[in-house]
C-alpha cells in the first residue's frame, strides 16, 4: 500500500492524479468494506500496560494501618491518607497540604469543582458562578472531549480558543477574559490531550497571571495535569510550576490542579488528586463530607505501597511498551503522506495521543470511509466544544490499546482514505 512519491498532490497534473485516486480506490475496494476490526479511538492503556500494576493485587498483605496509625479500613479521613496526599505531591510538584486524595476519577473532582463554583462557591463566600446568567469557560481547542461534555452537562458555555504549540493562546484569551461571565479556563498543561503540546514557562507565568486580568471576580484555572508523569522519552519535558506562579502573582486561590493514577496503575481503579489553596480546599472539603464520608484509603494505602521510590521506572516501563507505538504511528504518516502535502500530525513526547490535521472539509469524510471498513476513529469535531470543529478537519489518534500489528494495519487504512479523499478533493476544485 505504499506510495512512492515525493510531490505534494495540489501540484500534480490532472491525469497523474486521476490514475492514482483509481489505484488508491481499488486499494480501498479490496479491504472488503467493514471486515475489519480496528479502532483508534480509545485512549485508553493496552492490556501490558494495565498489566505493569498488577502488583496492587494483595501487596498490603493483611496491614490496612496507615503511617499515622489510621486503620484504612474504616470511615473517615476526607482529604486522604497523608501518604496519598504525599504522593499527589510527588505527581502534582505541590505541597502535600495543597492536595486532597480523593476517589477513583479526576474527572469527578472536577465535577465537584465545577459544581462548587457553580452552585456553592470555592471561596466560603458569595461569590458563585450561577450568579452570572450565562457562565462560560475558555476552552483551547482542539481539546479534552470530556471537559466539554463537564461544562455542557453544569449548564456553562464553552468558548473556543486557539492552541498553538506553547499552549493556549494567551492574547485570544486576555481577550476573552474583559467578559465578567467569563468564569475560567480549561488547561491541560502537559502533553496536552490532544496536540501534546507541553505549555511553554511564558504560558504558565501568564495563566497564572489570568485570574487578575480577568473581569470576573470568581475566575478559575481547572489546571488538569491529568500526563504529569507520562513521558515517552528519559528525558521529558519540563512544565513550569503553575503553583509558584499562582503564589508569586497573588492568584493563588484561583486555580485550581488536577491529577490521577488512571494511566498509571488501573485505569478507572486508581486515586485521584485535587490540588488548591488552604481557602478552596476548606470549600471543597465541605461538600466531599455530604457527598461520602471518605474515600478508598485501603485503595490509597495500595498505590502508595506500590508505587513509593519506583514511580519513575514504573512510568519507564509504560513509556517502553508505547513507545514503539507511537513511533509506528510517525513512521507511516511520514512514508504515506509525508511530501504529499495534505496533512499535519503532532510528535509528541508523551501523553496519549497524537492530533491529526487533515485538509479542511475532510475528517468527517475521512472518519465516515474509515469506518466503512472496520476502522473506528475518534467522532469528528470530538476536540472542539458542541462537536463543532469549524474547519473539519481535526483527527484524534489514539495509538496506546492496540496492538502493534492492529497500529500498522489501522494506520495504513487511515493514510489511504486521507490520500483518496485528499486528492478527490483536489480533482473536484479544478
Ligand atoms: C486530560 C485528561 N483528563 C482526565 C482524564 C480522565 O482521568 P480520570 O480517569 O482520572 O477520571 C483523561 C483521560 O483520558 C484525560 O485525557
Amino acid at each position: 500500500m505504499t506510495t512512492a512519491t515525493t510531490k505534494p498532490l495540489n501540484q500534480w497534473d490532472t491525469s497523474a492524479l486521476k490514475t492514482q485516486v483509481a489505484d488508491w480506490k481499488a486499494q480501498y475496494t479490496d479491504l472488503g468494506g467493514g471486515n475489519l476490526k480496528l479502532d483508534l479511538s480509545r485512549g485508553k492503556p493496552g492490556v501490558e500496560q494495565v498489566s505493569l500494576s498488577d502488583g496492587l493485587d494483595g501487596i498490603l498483605d493483611g496491614n490496612f494501618i496507615a503511617a499515622d496509625g489510621t486503620d484504612t479500613r474504616n470511615y473517615g479521613g476526607v482529604r486522604g491518607i497523608a501518604e496519598a496526599r504525599d504522593l499527589g505531591s510527588q505527581l502534582m510538584g505541590i505541597p502535600a497540604e495543597n492536595i486532597i486524595a480523593a476517589g477513583n476519577s479526576s474527572l469527578s473532582v472536577m465535577h465537584l469543582v465545577l459544581r462548587t463554583a457553580r452552585d456553592l462557591g470555592l471561596w466560603s463566600d458569595e461569590r458563585t458562578w450561577s450568579r452570572s446568567d450565562r457562565p462560560k469557560l475558555l476552552a483551547p481547542v482542539p481539546g479534552y472531549d470530556r471537559h466539554f461534555v463537564l461544562s455542557k452537562h453544569f449548564g456553562i458555555e464553552l468558548l473556543p480558543i486557539p492552541m498553538t504549540d506553547q499552549g493556549p493562546d494567551l492574547e485570544a484569551a486576555r481577550a476573552a477574559v474583559s467578559d465578567p461571565s467569563v468564569k475560567g479556563i480549561w488547561c491541560v498543561p502537559k502533553y496536552a490531550n490532544p496536540t501534546g503540546c507541553t505549555y511553554a514557562d511564558e504560558t504558565v507565568a501568564a495563566l497564572a497571571q489570568l485570574p487578575e486580568v480577568a473581569a470576573a471576580d470568581d475566575f478559575v484555572v481547572l489546571w488538569d495535569n491529568a500526563y504529569a508523569v507520562h513521558d515517552l522519552y528519559d528525558e521529558g519535558d519540563t512544565l513550569a510550576s503553575i503553583f509558584d506562579a499562582a503564589n508569586s502573582a497573588g492568584t493563588a486561590d484561583h486555580v485550581i490542579q488536577f491529577a490521577s493514577t488512571s494511566k498509571i496503575t488501573h485505569a478507572g481503579a486508581g486515586v485521584a488528586f485535587i490540588g488548591g489553596s488552604a481557602k478552596v480546599l476548606d470549600a471543597l472539603d465541605k461538600h466531599l463530607s455530604v457527598f461520602s464520608i471518605g474515600p478508598d484509603k485501603v485503595n490509597q494505602l495500595r498505590h502508595v505501597k506500590f508505587l513509593q521510590g519506583r514511580l519513575q521506572s514504573h512510568m519507564a516501563d509504560h513509556a517502553a511498551i508505547i513507545r514503539p507505538k507511537f513511533a509506528l504511528v510517525e513512521e507511516i504518516f511520514t512514508r504515506e503522506l509525508g511530501e504529499l502535502g495534505v496533512a499535519q500530525w503532532t510528535k509528541p513526547r508523551g501523553g496519549y495521543f497524537v492530533s491529526l490535521n487533515v485538509r479542511p472539509g475532510l475528517a468527517r469524510k475521512i472518519i465516515a470511509m474509515a469506518k466503512d471498513v472496520g476502522l473506528t476513529l475518534t467522532p469528528a469535531g470530538a476536540t472542539f466544544p458542541y462537536g463543532n470543529d469549524p474547519q473539519d478537519q481535526n483527527i484524534r489518534i489514539a495509538p496506546t490499546f492496540g496492538s502493534m500489528e492492529e497500529i500498522h494495519a489501522a494506520m495504513e487504512i487511515l493514510t489511504l482514505c486521507i490520500k483518496t479523499a485528499s486528492a478527490e478533493q483536489i480533482l473536484a476544485g479544478r
